[in-house]
């Protein structure tokens, strides 16, 4: 097993290349169930859970070829046939993001057996809403063995007006893949507008559906008969993207972030100025770096884009662990997002947990100390405190960080961090 170390101190300057975003990569994958016909996706990240849907969609069949050294960072999935319809319990436990095969499957094939992915670290994670969307489009469900088992009417899907109950990056992406090819139209209200749904439903007009009303909360489609191949640039991580803007403010650095994009940073931006720490945009990317000297206290709620986003908390906490002043963090997306929390505090920062808020409490200094990941945005904000620590931090788990951060170390080595991964003696129990 791994851990990093990093020893603070280092002011972080230079240019950071913002990789393909995860969380858009994991649908677009999805979607190439789709079609029968060859799809070619570009700036593909890579990660461990792409690795893993991967191993999902070639056990449904897909031939897939993926050279993640090359320029173009490309993926080619070509799925002739379904050869099954399984999405197995031991793929699905490692990453819930395999119900999003569901629609696919349903669309395609009239029927899929999707594993039910279990809880994890932030949350029970349900899929309700997912179930939910694909019975009102006339699919039938039945849970047997810890497996969602679904099955279409001879007709196939039924095209249908569906009011989410709250809004759901991955229900609405399901729901959007399942409506592009049921009979007739359906409009999806209360939808998900978080840019990779728009940069799914970007991919699926280019495969040939008919959708309107996309990046908006209310999507209107138009079902067809079939779907075909097409070529699909996976839209920049603004999460990573919002990270590093972060460790340039943490360590009073100046960082541009190549083809970041701020219109899809709007509100962590608001809350970085007021923070002190500006992000601008330059031709081809964001400059982020301290804007008056130290850093301000400030409060922040989570909320669904184009809200303060969930996967940028963890570390707007960190930075705020070392701001002038006090700030409430609150969570209102999932309802155990604070793992971070005792980790920051064995480095001696001042938190106090309520509920699902945070009152943060800055300090002058922490210390570094053997911490550990918990889950994938928790482990960053570690690897953030440690760039200002007192000291060394080691970082053990860092399975969790390989799931969303692409050479994390040596993007940030590049830029002036002392960050090294090396074995971990303590098999990951940071002792
Ligand atoms: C996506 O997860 C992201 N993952 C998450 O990123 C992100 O935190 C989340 O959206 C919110 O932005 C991927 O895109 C692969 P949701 P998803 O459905 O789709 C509840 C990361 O760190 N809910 O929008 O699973 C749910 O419990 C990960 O990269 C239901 O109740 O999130 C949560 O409280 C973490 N029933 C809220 O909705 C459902 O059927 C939002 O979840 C589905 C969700």
């Amino acid at each position: 097993m791994k851990r990093i170390r990093i020893t603070g101190g280092s002011r972080l300057a230079g240019t950071m290349p913002i990789s393909g975003a995860k969380n858009a990569a994991l649908p677009l994958l999805a979607a190439a169930l789709l079609t029968d016909e060859p799809v070619t996706f570009t700036n593909v990240p890579n990660l461990a859970d792409i690795r893993t849907l991967q191993a999902l969609l070639e056990g449904h069949g897909a031939e897939v070829d993926y050279a993640p050294n090359s320029a173009a960072k490309a993926m080619r999935i070509h799925t002739p046939i379904i050869t099954s319809h399984t999405a197995h319990y031991d793929l699905v436990r490692t990453m819930r993001a395999s119900v999003l095969v569901l629609g696919p499957l349903l669309a395609r094939e009239g029927r899929a057996k999707v594993s039910l992915p279990g809880g994890c670290a932030i949350g029970s994670r349900p899929v309700d809403l997912h179930l939910s969307v694909m019975e009102a489009f006339g699919a039938e469900i039945e849970l047997e063995e810890g497996y969602v088992v679904a099955k279409t009417p001879a007709g196939g899907l039924q095209g249908a007006t569906y009011v989410f109950r709250t809004v759901s990056v991955g229900a609405t992406e399901n729901a959007l893949m399942a409506a592009s090819m049921a009979r007739g139209t359906s409009v999806l209200k209360n939808a998900a507008r978080e840019p990779e749904v728009v940069d799914l439903a970007e991919c699926l007009v280019k495969m040939g559906a008919k959708i309107d009303g996309i990046g908006s909360d209310t999507l209107t489609i138009e079902g067809v008969e079939r779907l075909r191949g097409c070529e699909h640039q996976v839209v920049a991580d603004r999460i990573e993207a919002g990270t590093f803007a972060m460790a340039a403010g943490i360590t009073d650095g100046d960082l541009f972030l190549k083809n970041a994009r701020l219109e899809h940073l709007e509100a962590a931006a608001s809350a970085l100025a007021a923070a002190g720490v500006s992000l601008t945009a330059e031709s081809g990317g964001l400059r982020a770096q301290r804007s008056r000297g130290t850093l301000h206290g400030t409060d922040i709620t989570t909320e669904p884009f184009p809200g303060f986003p969930t996967d940028l908390q963890a570390q707007f906490m960190g930075l705020m662990c070392v701001a002038e002043g006090a700030s409430v963090i609150n969570e209102h997306i999932f309802e155990n997002r604070f793992m971070h929390v005792p980790e920051l505090l064995r480095m001696g920062a001042d938190i106090r947990v309520e509920g699902r808020s945070a009152i943060v409490k800055g300090v002058p200094q922490l210390k570094g100390a053997p911490v550990m990941a918990t889950d994938l945005r928790a482990s960053v904000t570690m690897v953030l405190a440690g760039l200002i620590a007192d000291g060394d931090t080691t970082v053990h788990r860092i399975y969790h960080l390989d799931r969303g951060y692409e050479q994390l170390e040596d993007k940030l080595k590049a830029v002036g961090a002392r960050i090294e991964r090396e074995n971990d003696p303590t098999n990951g129990n940071g002792s």
